[in-house]
């Protein structure tokens, strides 16, 4: 494993801060209010996991999976819906929650996907931010981190759906890639 990591760009320790620093933001702007949780599958399932144990206010969750077809390590911008959501949104405070937003078609075209069934708002909440490849404009209203152009993985994120259970965030050597 450590053969092939370039840099260890976020510890176990700054994630779980972050995510708890998120977590309380979240809580505080929802006060009052129930709120839908809506995790972009696979790579953002860790990350809403933990998100969601320190949410104080009610919280549901729920799945989305979407393919974009491209590279291992690029999106094309075509989206297409694997899985959807196993309820019904409208009427309801969903957040989409995303492990990393890179040229923001995924998100772009979620965010208008949903917007069309109702919903009574919808924020974006994303661990990682690389705005240096954003092709398409997106809100993100909850970011964890803003990085740059190395290819990551851990906590979620995958290169050819390996590492996603490696507890911190780390670039790849190239020569890996
Ligand atoms: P976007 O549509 O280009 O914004 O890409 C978003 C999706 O691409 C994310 O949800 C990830 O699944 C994937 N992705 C983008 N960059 C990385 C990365 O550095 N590591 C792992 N997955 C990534
Ligand atoms: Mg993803």
């Amino acid at each position: 494993m450590e053969r092939i990591i370039k840099e260890v760009i976020l510890t176990e320790k700054q994630i779980a801060k972050k995510v708890k620093e998120l977590a309380k933001k979240i809580s505080t702007d929802y006060k009052g209010k129930e709120i839908s949780l809506i995790g972009v599958l696979k790579g953002a399932s860790l990350f809403l996991s933990d998100l969601c144990r320190y949410v104080d206010v009610p919280v549901t969750i729920d799945f989305i999976a979407v393919s974009s077809y491209g590279s291992s390590t690029e999106t094309s911008g075509v989206v297409r819906i694997l899985k959807d959501l196993d309820e019904p949104v409208e009427s309801k405070n969903i957040i989409l929650v995303e492990d990393i937003i890179d040229t923001g078609l995924t998100l772009n075209y979620l965010i208008s996907n949903l917007k069309r069934r109702n919903v009574a708002s919808l924020k974006v909440c994303a661990l990682l931010d690389r705005p240096n490849k954003r092709k398409v404009d997106v809100k993100v209203d909850y970011r964890g981190f803003i990085i740059s152009d190395d290819y990551v993985v851990g906590y979620g994120l995958d290169y050819k759906q390996k590492y996603r259970n490696i507890p911190y965030i780390f670039s790849i050597k190239p020569e890996f890639l």
